[in-house]
C-alpha cells in the first residue's frame, strides 16, 4: 500500500498573530502545534517540508454562494474554469445554485449535476437544491431523505433564470418540508421569508443583504427570539460587492453603468458603510460571493445581473483588513468558520485535528494590480475590480491535503476536490 504524504508547513502565523505549524498526513490534518519538529520526516521521500515564512495561514474560504453556470450555460463559466478561479484565490469550497439549465429542481438533475462537477472540478463542492415555481416539495423530501443536500435556495424576486416563486402555497411547502432555505429575497419578501421562517420553517438564509433598510430587517429578526430561535435561526450574508461597489462608483464611467449591474443592484456608499458597521458589531454571518459570471460582452449588450467573485473576495477582504475595517478574525469567521457551521459541513471550515487539510497561506503584505499581476481564470474573462490596487494575496492553496496553488501557479497534476459531507 503507498504511503501517505505528508507535509509539514513551517513558521506559519495565525490570525491571533501566534506561530502555527501543521502536520498534514494525507487528507487529513494530524497535528496543528506551535512547533513541529520535521528531522523525523528527513528521509521520507513522500514528506514535504514547506516554510512558508511568517504567513497568514487560515482553513480555506468555504462560499457558500457561487453560479458555476454548469450545465447548460457553460459558455460562461463551467466546474473546471470556476474552481481554478477559486483554488487561485484561496476558496477552496464553493457551493453552486441551482439556476442552471435545466435547473437543479429534481434528485435526477442534481445527481447529473454533481457528476461533472466530480469530474472537472479542483476544489471541493456542495449544492444549494432548487425549489420550483412548479412546486417541487416530492423532490425536495427525496433530496433531503437522500442526504444528497441538505438546503433548498429559492428565488423571491425576478433575476438571471426562471426559478421565481409566486405562489404563496409553494413558498409555505417549501419552508414546511425543507431544513435550512437559502433564499434571494428583497425589500418586502425579505419580512415575508422571515415570517415564512418563523411560522414554517427550519431555518433561514438570507442571500446577498444590500442596503441598511434590508439589513435592518435581518438584524432585528435575529436579534428578536421568537422570529431567532434554535428550531428556525436566521442568518445574514453580504457579498463584497454589496461591500466596496456603490451607485457612485457604477455611474462613474459608461462601462461601470454596464458592468456593475446584479440582482439585488448596488446601493449607495452610506450601505456600504453600515454594512461594514454590522460585519464589526458581529451581526452577518457569512461572506458569500454571488460569483456570477457573464461574458463581457453580454453585460454591454445589454444589462445582465450578475458579475464574477470567488477570485477576489478574500484579497478584498486582506485589503480591508490592512485598512482597518476588519479583524483577521472576523475575515475567518465570515468566510470559513460560519459558512461550514451554518451548512453543518462536516470537518472543514476550521483549522483543527482530524479536519480535512483546506488550508490556504496569504502574503497580507503582497501589492498587486487586479487583472494586471495576476490572471482571470473565470471563464468570462474580467472582474469589476480591474485596476484596483490591494496589499493581501493568496500564496498557497492546500485542498484535501494537495497543494492546487502556489508560486503564482495552478498545479495541473493535481484534481483533489471533493464533494462536502454534511454532519447530520
Ligand atoms: O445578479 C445576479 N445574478 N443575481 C442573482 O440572483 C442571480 C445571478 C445570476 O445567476 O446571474
Ligand atoms: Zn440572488
Ligand atoms: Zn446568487
Amino acid at each position: 500500500m503507498a504511503r501517505n504524504k505528508i507535509i509539514v508547513l513551517k513558521n506559519g502565523m495565525d490570525v491571533f498573530g501566534n506561530k502555527i505549524e501543521i502536520l498534514i498526513n494525507g487528507e487529513i490534518i494530524e497535528k496543528v502545534s506551535e512547533n513541529i519538529d520535521e528531522s523525523r520526516f528527513e528521509n521520507n521521500e513522500n514528506a514535504r517540508i514547506v516554510d512558508i515564512e511568517g504567513k497568514l495561514v487560515m482553513p480555506g474560504v468555504i462560499d457558500v454562494h457561487t453560479h458555476m453556470r454548469e450545465p447548460g450555460i457553460t459558455y460562461k463559466e463551467d466546474f473546471a474554469t470556476g474552481s481554478r478561479a477559486c483554488a487561485k484565490a484561496g476558496v477552496t469550497t464553493f457551493y453552486d445554485m441551482p439556476n442552471t439549465i435545466p435547473a437543479t429542481t429534481t434528485l435526477e438533475n442534481l445527481l447529473e449535476k454533481k457528476k461533472l462537477a466530480r469530474e472537472k472540478s479542483i476544489v471541493n463542492f456542495g449544492f444549494h437544491f432548487g425549489g420550483s415555481k412548479n412546486d417541487n416539495v416530492e423532490e425536495i423530501e427525496r433530496v433531503l431523505t437522500s442526504g444528497e443536500s441538505n438546503t433548498v435556495k429559492i428565488f423571491m424576486n425576478v433575476t438571471t433564470g426562471e426559478m421565481l416563486i409566486e405562489d404563496d402555497e409553494i413558498l409555505k411547502n417549501v419552508f414546511e418540508n425543507a431544513k435550512l432555505v437559502l433564499v434571494h429575497a428583497e425589500h418586502e419578501m425579505i419580512d415575508k421569508a422571515i415570517e415564512l421562517n418563523k411560522n414554517y420553517g427550519k431555518g433561514l438564509y438570507v442571500c446577498h443583504i444590500p442596503s441598511a433598510d434590508e439589513l435592518k430587517k435581518v438584524i432585528n429578526a435575529k436579534k428578536n427570539n421568537k422570529l431567532n430561535t434554535k428550531e428556525h435561526p436566521v442568518y445574514a450574508e453580504v457579498t463584497p460587492h454589496h461591500l466596496f461597489l456603490n451607485t457612485e462608483i457604477r455611474e462613474s464611467t459608461e462601462r461601470n453603468r454596464m458592468l456593475l449591474r446584479m440582482k439585488p443592484e448596488l446601493r449607495e456608499k452610506s450601505d456600504n458603510e453600515f454594512l461594514w458597521e454590522a460585519i464589526n458589531r458581529g451581526e452577518i454571518d457569512t461572506i458569500g460571493t454571488d460569483h456570477a459570471p457573464h461574458l463581457i460582452s453580454e453585460k454591454l449588450e445589454k444589462i445582465t445581473f450578475g458579475m464574477p467573485g470567488v477570485e477576489t473576495s478574500l484579497a478584498l477582504m486582506i485589503n480591508a483588513f490592512n485598512e482597518g475595517k476588519i479583524s483577521l478574525e472576523m475575515i475567518q469567521k465570515l468566510m470559513c468558520e460560519n459558512p461550514a457551521k451554518i451548512m453543518k459541513i462536516e470537518k472543514r471550515g476550521k483549522i483543527q485535528e482530524g479536519y480535512f487539510a483546506d488550508i490556504i497561506a496569504i502574503d497580507t503584505q503582497k501589492e498587486w494590480i487586479v487583472g494586471i499581476d495576476d490572471t482571470i481564470e473565470s471563464k468570462c474573462g474580467w472582474t469589476p475590480y480591474e485596476n484596483w490596487k490591494l496589499r493581501g494575496k493568496n500564496a498557497m492553496t492546500i485542498v484535501n491535503g494537495e497543494i492546487v496553488y502556489e508560486n503564482g501557479k495552478i498545479n495541473e497534476n493535481v484534481k483533489s476536490g471533493k464533494e462536502v459531507e454534511f454532519c447530520d
